[in-house]
């Protein structure tokens, strides 16, 4: 007869209610390390076989608004109940419910009675709602065809961004940013993720020193009418224009232009911020913005091949002048024990852009092949390995 094993999981309850992001990751880490450890092979096959089924039925709970309806209950549902709240026919509804109790995704608390869990609740964030749009609409079709796109490739490293899995999966030769602009909703969905999946706290503004690097020019002596017209902040690639928003709001006395690029249609729907420019400009053509304090991208060059990046480098090297700094904000891998987000975000380059994740050498490789010196980093979230890196045109040598 089979033994039934308890563990004091209220011990383990109360560690992870009190424990630090790093600690519950890790806690996480090691209990489906145990979880994978003890499976056989019926396991395997019902986890990976279904693994498509359980994002389908994630998506079919975000179409029918059954985790806002769950999360907003005042205590448990009954199948029935929830059934009337979405417009499902309630055997469907019950169907639904008794496998997302299987995935966590909601808590069954008695025969077709349903309460929310912490994942039905996170389901319900605006951040994560947009990241199932982009990943069920857009991306799913590219990790399918990933498999027949590397073996037609002869398994080499793609580094080639006019031939991907992506376009593989969606039987097209464009580019994805311009695919997303034919496919509704995928441009907003990819902005909304990108903009609200990182906060203030844990982002660049909590680590580099800004306020040391533009000391002299806040300083009241120079608050010249040149400072003012310098450019100050130019985040090439900014996508919404919240970043510029923040950095605003957290410098407005330090003088210079805040200056927004990216592609036409994506400033066409940018934040308009009071004190901010927003441009249309391609990265690729030479910069307009000439002799700015800081150049910024953040989560731009990942999406390119070296070849692209140094182009895309050169570029904005081009326009720096001798106390310029290009600040690339982007994953520096670790040699060793790279976290499941980083490595599969990187396997996610690599068939949307024929792109990557990189190494700390590798970035210094990429900056060195287009003249530029990486000359600190610092890292604002370990666990993610996200990190600004400080490039700089090379030190002259007095001699
Ligand atoms: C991964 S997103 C990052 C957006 C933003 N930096 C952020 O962190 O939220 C890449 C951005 O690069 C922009 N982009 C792609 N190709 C571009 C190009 N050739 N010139 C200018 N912007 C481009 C996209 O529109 C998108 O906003």
């Amino acid at each position: 007869m089979a033994a039934t094993v308890t563990f004091d999981e209220s011990a383990l309850s109360q560690l992870a209610a009190t424990a630090d992001r790093a600690t519950r990751r890790n806690l996480i880490a090691n209990l489906r390390r145990m979880a994978d450890s003890l499976e056989d092979t019926v396991g395997t096959i019902h986890r990976y076989g279904h693994i498509d089924l359980e994002k389908a039925m994630i998506k079919v709970g975000l179409d029918l608004g059954i985790f806002k309806v769950l999360a907003g209950a005042d205590g448990a549902m009954t199948a029935d109940e929830m059934a009337q709240k979405t417009g499902a026919d309630p055997q469907l509804m019950k169907r639904i419910l008794r496998y997302y109790n299987t995935i966590n995704v909601a808590r069954e608390v008695g025969p077709h009675r349903y309460e929310a869990t912490n994942i039905t609740r996170n389901l319900t964030e605006e951040v994560c709602v947009a990241a199932m749009g982009h990943y069920y609409d857009l991306v799913a079709k590219q990790y399918h065809a990933t498999p027949d796109f590397l073996k037609q490739n002869g398994y080499k490293n793609p580094t080639d961004e006019t031939n991907t899995a992506l376009q593989l999966g969606w039987n097209t030769r464009k580019p994805p940013f311009e695919l997303m602009l034919e496919l509704p909703g995928a441009m907003e969905h990819f902005h909304v993720y990108m903009t609200l999946r990182r906060q203030v706290a844990l982002s660049w503004l909590a680590v580099y020193p800004v306020e040391e690097e533009t000391a002299a020019l806040s300083d009241s002596d120079s608050d010249s009418d040149s400072d003012k017209e310098r450019p100050l902040y130019v985040n090439v690639g900014g996508g919404s224009g919240v970043q510029c928003a923040q950095f605003r709001d957290r410098y407005p006395h330090i003088p210079g232009r805040v200056i927004l690029q990216d592609l036409p249609e994506t400033v066409a729907q940018a934040l308009p911020t009071p004190g901010v420019e927003n441009m249309a400009h391609d990265f690729f053509e030479p910069q307009p913005v000439r002799g700015a304090k800081f150049y910024f991208m953040r989560g731009v060059p990942h999406n390119h091949p070296p070849q692209r990046v140094k182009l895309l480098f050169e570029r904005i090297r081009e326009a720096m002048v001798e106390d310029s700094v290009l600040l690339v904000d982007e994953t520096v891998l670790p040699d060793t024990g790279v976290s499941f987000i980083a490595a599969s975000i990187d396997l996610t380059m690599l068939g949307a852009f024929a792109s990557m994740e990189r190494t700390e050498a590798e970035w210094r490789a990429l900056g060195e092949s287009a003249g530029l010196e990486l000359v600190r980093k610092y890292e604002y979230n370990p666990l993610e390995h996200e990190t600004v890196m400080d490039f700089r045109l090379p030190r002259r040598l007095n001699i």
